[in-house]
């Protein structure tokens, strides 16, 4: 006898032996003097039999009930198996029944893939969203593809270092969240959109190669493909690279990835192909085409590169975190793209013209991932910061960076493919939300947990802040 519990998925070994399992009930079906009760844990779905002496205990089960079961582990007779289970050819001839805790009824079917129930009601009770197996799979999977590219990484002589997320101001053209700062009133701190000014000072630093798998914090109204307030990137910087370098590395990471998490998906193209931004534009009227042969087909993978975009765009009205109203440039990716130096020259006399050493990596028709090889020269920083009209202050803003240009920079660049954005197009999701555990709603509300909420009167004294609600 077996005396501590083993999985549903440990049992596939143990027939003949007497097991402990523990779960939840999944679903449970009386069949005149015998009850089948599939029991969920980690590993997956185990049937278990009830009968005689335990048939009144067994009747008391509801879907959810947390158990505990003593059984003998058997085969099932062949015309029995059950081949859409892994554990489909045994079942548990149960001997004793424990319920660790009774559940409510939940508030929506959990046998379900989910799409049907009202997205709301899902994020308030995640936990139990989190229960259905297409929502269990995705985390799992998530989990999965982290840890790949963490050990990838590190056998290719990258470190992972964390910055910080108390910070300033890092522009990718979002608004920022604020945290005010309790002892400095009137001031605050900025969590950061990315960790791009960190990295690149971790290039200065001498670190040569970095990663973080790196929690992100943007205020931009979400979209199927864009989360609300946070998301995560895996970001990743190199000194003494060419964008060729840091393409070829890119790609090499996620075409081993797929083969080996994502065996029944097909890669289009391999090497992936690498577009010119305009040619992108002429031939597909798009910056993250669609590539595959069939656009309904989720295993057909068409990854591209997009390159040679132009560095500057006309900046419009939602730029106005650029420039001081007379400038008329805003950066298309951000604003430490380097130029490409063939039209350095053009920098002056025709900006839009001159093309940046930005990447965009695009996966079935959405941008998975960004980066470029950075300024690393001062004077043309200070160029560009003209160009979309930065004011001294705003300059001042980052003299930390151009400072720490001074002190021996490496020429460097990097990428930041959104793992969020990877997973969803992977799975085939229809949004973001998908594939992540605990997504914000659209109003920016939080799954389960009541936030934003309201501040004591005494929090906002000690923080020196007075709110003044909108009147409408
Ligand atoms: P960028 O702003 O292009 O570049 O972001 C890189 C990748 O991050 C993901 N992403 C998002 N994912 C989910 N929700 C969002 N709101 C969201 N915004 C962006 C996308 C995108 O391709 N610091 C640079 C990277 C670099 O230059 O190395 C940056 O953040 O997948």
């Amino acid at each position: 006898m077996q005396h501590s519990r083993i999985t549903a998925r440990e049992s596939i070994n143990k027939v003949g032996e007497d097991v402990i399992l523990k779960g939840w009930v999944d679903s449970f079906r009386k069949h005149g003097n015998v009850v089948f009760v599939d029991v969920r844990d980690r590993s997956g779905l185990i049937q278990v039999v009830f009968s005689g002496d335990l048939l009144e205990e067994a009747g008391k089960l509801r879907p959810e009930f947390v158990v505990e079961v003593h059984g003998a582990v058997s085969k099932r007779g062949e015309r029995y198996f059950n081949p859409k289970l892994e554990t489909g050819e045994i079942e548990v001839q149960a001997k004793k029944l424990i319920i660790l805790n009774k559940a409510e009824t939940p508030p929506f079917p959990l046998d379900t893939d989910g799409h049907e129930i009202d997205e709301d009601l899902r994020l308030k009770y995640r936990y139990l969203d989190l229960r259905r197996s297409r929502m269990t799979k995705n985390i799992r999977k998530r989990g999965e593809v982290t840890q790949f590219i963490r050990n990838w990484l590190y056998e290719h002589d990258f470190i992972e270092i964390e910055t910080p997320v108390l910070t300033k101001t890092t522009p990718e053209g979002a608004r920022d969240f604020l945290v005010p700062s309790r002892k400095q009133p009137g001031k605050f701190y900025a969590l950061p959109q990315s960790p791009q000014q960190y990295k690149q000072m971790l290039m200065v630093a001498g670190f040569e190669r970095y990663f973080q798998i790196a929690r992100c914090f943007r205020d931009e109204d979400p979209r199927a493909d864009r989360a609300y307030g946070e998301f995560t990137q895996v970001d990743m910087e190199m000194s003494f690279v060419t964008q060729n370098d840091i393409l070829e590395l890119t790609e090499t990471m996620f075409t081993q990835l797929v083969e080996t998490l994502f065996p029944e998906k097909r890669i289009k193209q391999k090497p992936w192909p690498r577009i010119p931004y305009k040619e992108a534009m002429e031939k597909y009227g798009s910056d993250k085409p669609d590539l595959r042969d069939n656009k309904d087909d989720w295993d057909e993978l068409a990854f591209a590169w997009i390159i040679d975009f132009p560095l500057f765009a006309e900046q419009s009205e939602d730029d106005y975190f650029y420039g001081s109203g007379e400038a008329k440039y805003a950066p298309s990716h951000h604003m430490f793209t380097a130029p490409h130096p063939d039209d350095i020259e053009m920098l002056d006399k025709d900006p839009l013209k001159v093309r940046g050493l930005q990447h965009d990596m695009v996966l079935n028709g959405s941008e998975v991932g960004g980066g470029s090889i950075r300024i690393h020269d001062a004077k043309i920083q200070e160029k560009i910061f003209d160009l979309i009209g930065f004011t001294k202050q705003q300059k001042a803003q980052f003299t930390h960076l151009l400072e720490a240009f001074t002190y021996g920079v490496p020429p460097h660049g990097g990428i930041a493919p959104g793992l969020d954005r990877f997973l969803y197009r992977i799975l085939g999701e229809t949004s973001l939300r998908e594939v992540m555990a605990f997504p914000a709603q659209a109003s920016g509300q939080t799954a389960v947990m009541d936030a934003p909420s309201e501040a004591t009167k005494e929090q906002l004294e000690e923080l020196h802040i007075q709110v003044v609600k909108p009147t409408d």
